[in-house]
């Protein structure tokens, strides 16, 4: 049963806690960060296993039934499958789920899977090797596609591959992902390119779900499927000329065109120990000092509920949360 605690100012109640486990990651990708200036995090700025299971705990006593780990890069966090293995025995949490950019996951699909991460979204903006390296600025195309490759044998109930689409850049790779969608047992969910800090945001880079939809209309029929309300995708299966069916499925995550601010059920905790209410809101309120001042489950509570109390009811319009100081993405983890 979801408490009061987590409703907001605004009636939408909050089921679905994203974790970021790490400020840091092995890739450095453009529309994420900037290429130089990034302060990482200390290790002892950083929450512990033990601190983050304590306030995960608190959330899914109070009607969490969602987590997702994120980061930076959750994987580069040493002992990330233990603490996959703490949150996933939480009585109440339905999913465990981690976002992932992939590059370490070929000999570790198989142990996440057996951690409890059920769920497993991977980030590839390109399927081509050049352009790889000079969106994520690291060579390392081939063990995100080894790393895909695992993934898809283990049969996570959620399997999605997220692209984000910049004009330009990418979005002539439109119809190859949608037939990797086709043919395999994915969802490619398609994101309108989002302003951060320092990411290079233009409005004229933004591909809309609009013109991304009727480019692939000339291949494939789409066939919108019902979704949860919450959901932050819009879902389509696929069909080709002949009526046959895809494998898979595609989305499209439209933040920027047709923002779904009004049904958001989501909740962030910083790797440094702050509840972020909204991705785009900059306030933050830090748990961290107060816990390690000995801080009671009813003070971490009293503080998740004065966050959401701040929870605006919609983000700002694009152009001026490109000015906002906001933290960049990877600092927020999505
Ligand atoms: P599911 O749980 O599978 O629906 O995944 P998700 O979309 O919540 O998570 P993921 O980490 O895969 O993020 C995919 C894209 O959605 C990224 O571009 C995120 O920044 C974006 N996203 C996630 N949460 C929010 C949100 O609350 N608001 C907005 N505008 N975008 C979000
Ligand atoms: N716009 C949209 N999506 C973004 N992501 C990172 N930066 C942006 C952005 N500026 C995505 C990553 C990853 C997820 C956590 O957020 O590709 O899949
Ligand atoms: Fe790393 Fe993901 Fe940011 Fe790329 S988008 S730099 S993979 S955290």
């Amino acid at each position: 049963m979801t408490s009061s605690l987590l409703k907001d100012g605004f009636n939408r109640v909050h089921t679905y806690l994203r974790i970021s486990v790490t400020d840091r990651c092995n890739l450095r990708c453009a529309y994420c960060m900037p290429a130089e200036g990034i302060v990482y995090r200390e290790k002892k700025e950083l929450l512990t296993f033990e601190e983050i299971e304590r306030v995960a705990a608190i959330m899914v006593r109070h009607g969490v039934t969602k987590i997702r780990l994120t980061g930076g890069e959750p994987m580069v966090r040493r002992g990330i499958e233990d603490l996959a293995k703490g949150l996933s025995r939480l009585k109440g949490l339905k999913t465990l789920a981690m976002t992932t950019n992939g590059t370490l996951l070929s000999d570790k699909a198989e142990t996440l899977k057996k951690s409890g991460i059920k769920a497993l979204n991977i980030s590839l903006d390109t399927l081509r090797k050049e352009r790889f390296l000079e969106v994520t600025r690291r060579d390392q195309f081939d063990q995100v596609w080894n790393g895909i490759q695992s993934a898809l044998k283990q049969n996570f109930d959620e399997l999605k591959l997220n692209v984000v689409i910049m004009a330009g850049f990418n979005d002539d790779e439109i119809p190859d992902f949608v037939d990797f969608a086709f043919q395999n047992r994915i969802n490619v969910r398609f994101i309108e390119f989002m302003p951060f800090k320092d990411n290079e945001w233009k409005i004229d880079k933004v591909v809309t779900y609009k013109e991304m939809t009727e480019r692939i209309e000339t291949q494939y029929k789409l066939t919108a499927l019902s979704a949860d309300p919450s959901a932050v995708g819009k879902d389509f299966v696929l069909s080709d000329k002949s009526g046959n069916r895809g494998s898979g499925t595609v989305s499209f995550i439209t933040s920027m065109s047709d923002s779904f601010c009004s049904t958001c059920n989501r909740l962030r905790l910083t790797a440094d120990g702050s509840v972020k209410s909204c991705l785009f809101y900059p306030a933050e309120i830090n748990l961290r000092d107060r816990m390690r001042d000995g801080a009671t489950d009813i003070e971490i509570e009293e503080m998740i509920g004065y966050s959401l109390s701040l929870k605006p009811e919609a983000h700002a319009p694009a152009e001026e949360l490109s000015q906002s100081d906001n933290r960049t993405m990877i600092e927020i983890g999505g």
